[in-house]
């Protein structure tokens, strides 16, 4: 029986797309995903308050969830300053975030890609000298809303240079949902062929309908670890009213159907999924929360 590593990114990447909530609910929805069995948690972002306002309370949120002993959380951070907040908060281990799209990179985070990856070499020295693991996320790896498609090139030379630098795991990021299966095994299997035992991640968005897809054709190039939100909650900054990320439930029920173990309690999951909704007052669009899982728990 493999594994499959799932990331629930529903607190932050899910909750920075919505609008926000208050402090206590943030709370609440991290405590109820911490029971739910899932080995990872990424709990909050340290990014410019005016930038995202929805994460403006990540420290107080942090220190008002429940740390289970079995889950890893792990926060967000865009540059030096935001991992240093996060170093502050207790964190351990932390995810930057780099844009393989110029253009998105500098209306995300004002600057270029190259200087971004100039910021996070130190920023990967300043974390292991704290004991801190330093994941790289490259986001629009599959694609830009501003520059359309992106060489697979360019993102394996982004992991060079990051795994140069030292960076411990890569995410790709399928930031605005315009991946497709055979954009997906492009993008891998270039970046294997160069590194081939580098942990990686990849974090899918529905916007398309083809994160499930996306998801089936990584598991056959053997990848182990994906990011998902509960309820699918969250959306996509350029595209208000679109479905975000996808949904926690319908990669853990197709996995668990095909005989994939995970550790997540499913009736647990859905429940989290229930209080997502509530907290967000809108229906969320996963379909095994709206139809049911195929099989009653
Ligand atoms: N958290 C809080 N404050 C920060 C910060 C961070 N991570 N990074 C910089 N700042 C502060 C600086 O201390 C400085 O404060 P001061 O004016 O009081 O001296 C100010 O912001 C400007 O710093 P600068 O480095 O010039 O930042 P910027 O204005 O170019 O903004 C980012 C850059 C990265 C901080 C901002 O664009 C951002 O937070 N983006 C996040 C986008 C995001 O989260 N997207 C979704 C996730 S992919
Ligand atoms: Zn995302």
């Amino acid at each position: 029986m493999s594994f499959i590593s799932i990331r629930e990114v529903g607190p932050r990447d899910g909750l920075q797309n919505e609008d926000p909530v208050p402090a206590d609910a943030k709370v609440r929805l991290l405590d109820a995903l911490s029971a739910t069995g899932v080995q990872r948690i990424e709990a909050v972002s340290f990014v410019h308050p005016k930038a995202i306002p929805q994460m403006a309370d990540a420290a107080q949120v942090w220190e008002r969830a429940e740390k289970n002993r079995s889950v890893r959380y792990s926060a967000l951070v865009p540059n030096t300053k935001g991992a240093e907040r996060a170093l502050a908060a207790g964190f351990t281990e932390i995810e930057v975030v780099v844009s393989a799209s110029d253009t998105h990179n500098r209306r995300n985070v004002n600057r270029s890609t190259e200087e971004s990856l100039d910021d996070i070499a130190g920023l990967i020295d300043l974390l292991h000298q704290h004991g801190a693991t330093a994941e790289v996320i490259i986001s629009t790896s599959f694609g830009c809303p501003f520059e359309g498609d992106i060489d697979p090139g360019r993102v394996a030379a982004i992991v060079d240079r990051a795994v140069a630098d030292g960076a411990d795991r890569i995410a790709f990021g399928d930031t605005t949902g315009m991946g497709t299966p055979r954009r997906v095994e492009e993008v891998v299997q270039k970046v294997r062929d160069r590194h081939p035992d580098l942990p990686l991640l990849l974090h899918f968005h529905n916007t398309r309908g083809t994160a499930l897809a996306n998801i089936l054709t990584a598991l056959r190039l053997g990848i182990t670890e994906f990011d998902a939100s509960v309820g699918g909650l969250g959306g996509c900054p350029y595209a208000p009213g679109a479905t975000g990320n996808v949904a926690t439930e319908e990669v853990v029920h197709m996995l668990h159907d095909m005989g994939y173990e995970t550790g997540i309690d499913l009736k647990a999951l859905l429940e989290a999924a229930r209080l997502a909704q509530e907290i967000v007052g809108r229906e969320l669009p996963s379909g095994v929360l709206k139809a049911g899982p195929r099989i009653p728990l």
